[in-house]
């Protein structure tokens, strides 16, 4: 038993020996740490490995204003071409114009300085204290499709300059450059064309040579209209715009989420993980028109029906697919000449579809061009265009970038999950010269493009300060 105790004792008496002499010789490697730190700071002139320890401390130091934040989304709603609660605002209109000076001046307010590109991209950046490295940038859209509502888009924005201002309030000083992007027409109201900006951005060709003879409804080019608003000036190359890839290290953009989970399951941020595949397609049928009391039932070639039974035919190919997950919608039904008595001569959709599963959408897609094949065989009207207007693939999140965020949510103590995202965003095409990531916030019973679109201050307050801190996390790596 003595024997025992003895070892015991010794074994204790090595032990506390042991700890001790941890413990000196990690106060020593620290001082000389701290030492190398201090003289690497003094010759390169900006702190040292400010990394780990600081973020974390930052998580505690992040405080947004939300007043402030809630404020400048009303303000912008403003510039609307439609009664509030509703916002309307189209690309390069008069208020879309006054909208992007209303963000020029908050960048600057906030110390950034502020580029535009030829299609009306505008970056406002913060540059770090290692400026040659690629920035990390963050932001999303602030045009509204007809009758939507005041925070798609525009927390991303709004959010971002405010996470921005967070940072700069925490005392942060970020080693790659931030940058803040509003992206030109994500929504494709004007010209058809959904994330106009960020395709460009991604460098796709074709479209840059499509623009250059796009026209809207109303018969105006995309150039001249681009012009009107202040861009496009130098010449009809929109090749300017693309970005190189490598142009930044990671892109992360905040965004309501636009569905229900979120708010349903009381969770604080939706880390997404992969975006679903969007397509759109216009389809026009011809026929012969006629008056509607003198042509009989048996002989008319009605256009209207054709496109009616079309949007059935949508509806129902997508239900076939047999998952939750494919989407068809008919979002534009137009007649033409568009009067009670006359016989519809002429129709036009546009029919959205999205999958998370790109090979089952483009089923979906061939099954409607089927479709519209025997209908206008059977209506004996001509299927004068079937026009696939985009069929993108998917995209998925950077895994450093998912971690990034899941690590900000964790350190403020935010519930969070991944998910993913069934709308598109810029961050779709980002993703194709960047690596990206997508934080959610819940919006209330996930409305979004409709005037009943909210997001709660405090939700939008979380969302602001994960974006803030994990663009500090990606800055320094
Ligand atoms: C974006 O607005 C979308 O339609 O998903
Ligand atoms: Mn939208
Ligand atoms: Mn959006």
């Amino acid at each position: 038993m003595s024997l025992r105790f003895c070892n015991s004792h010794s074994l204790y008496h090595l032990l506390l020996v042991l700890v001790i002499f941890c413990s000196i010789s990690a106060i020593y490697a620290k001082a000389n740490e701290d030492a190398t730190i201090r003289t690497m700071e003094a010759f390169s002139g900006y702190p040292i490995h400010e990394s780990n320890s600081f973020v974390t401390n930052l998580a505690s130091s992040l405080s947004v204003d939300t007043e402030t934040l809630q404020k400048r989304i009303d303000e912008l709603s403003t510039f609307s071409d439609t009664p509030a609660p509703s916002v309307t605002r189209v690309l390069y209109t008069e208020n879309d114009v006054l909208a992007r000076s209303y963000i020029k001046n908050l960048m600057g307010l906030s110390g950034l300085s502020v580029r535009e590109d030829a299609v009306g991209n505008i970056f406002g950046r913060w540059i770090g204290n290692e400026a040659v490295l690629a920035p990390v940038a963050t932001g999303s859209h602030i045009d509204a499709i007809p009758y939507s509502g005041k925070y798609d888009g525009v927390v991303g924005v709004l959010g971002a300059i405010e996470a921005i201002n967070v940072l700069k309030r925490s005392g942060f000083k970020p080693r790659r450059s931030l940058e803040v992007i509003m992206f030109t027409s994500e929504e494709p109201t004007r010209y058809g064309i959904s994330c106009l900006g960020s395709r460009l951005l991604a460098g796709i060709e074709s479209l840059a040579k499509d623009l250059t003879s796009t026209v809207d409804g109303q018969n105006i080019s995309f150039l001249d209209a681009a012009r009107s608003a202040g861009y496009a000036k130098e010449h009809n190359d929109l090749s300017s715009v693309f970005l190189k890839k490598g142009s930044y290290s990671a892109f992360v953009e905040l965004h309501i989420e636009q569905g229900p989970i979120l708010e349903e399951e009381g969770t604080s941020i939706g880390i997404v993980t992969a975006i679903a595949a969007p397509a759109s397609i216009k389809v026009d049928f011809e026929g012969n028109g006629g008056h509607a009391g003198a042509v009989l039932m048996p002989n008319r070639n009605d256009a209207g029906l054709a496109a009616s039974e079309l949007a059935l035919a949508v509806e129902k190919h997508v239900l076939e697919s047999g998952s939750i997950d494919t989407v068809g919608t008919v979002g534009i039904l137009e007649l033409h000449p568009g009067a009670i008595n006359s016989i519809p001569s002429k129709s036009h959709l546009e029919i959205d579809t999205r999958d998370i599963d790109e090979k089952r959408r483009n089923s979906v897609i061939e099954k409607i061009r089927q479709s519209a094949i025997i209908i206008a065989k059977n209506r004996g009207v001509t299927l004068s265009e079937f026009k696939i207007v985009n069929q993108d693939p998917p995209a998925l999140s950077e895994k450093s970038i998912i971690e990034a965020v899941e690590a900000a949510s964790k350190e403020l103590n935010l519930t969070h999950k991944l998910m993913i995202s069934r709308a598109y965003h810029d961050s779709l095409f980002m993703a194709r010269v960047s690596p990206m990531g997508m934080i959610f916030i819940p919006c209330f019973k996930g409305y979004s493009h409709k005037p009943e679109e909210y997001a709660s201050g405090h939700d939008m307050e979380n969302g602001v300060k994960v974006l803030a801190l994990t663009l500090a996390k990606l800055s320094l790596q």
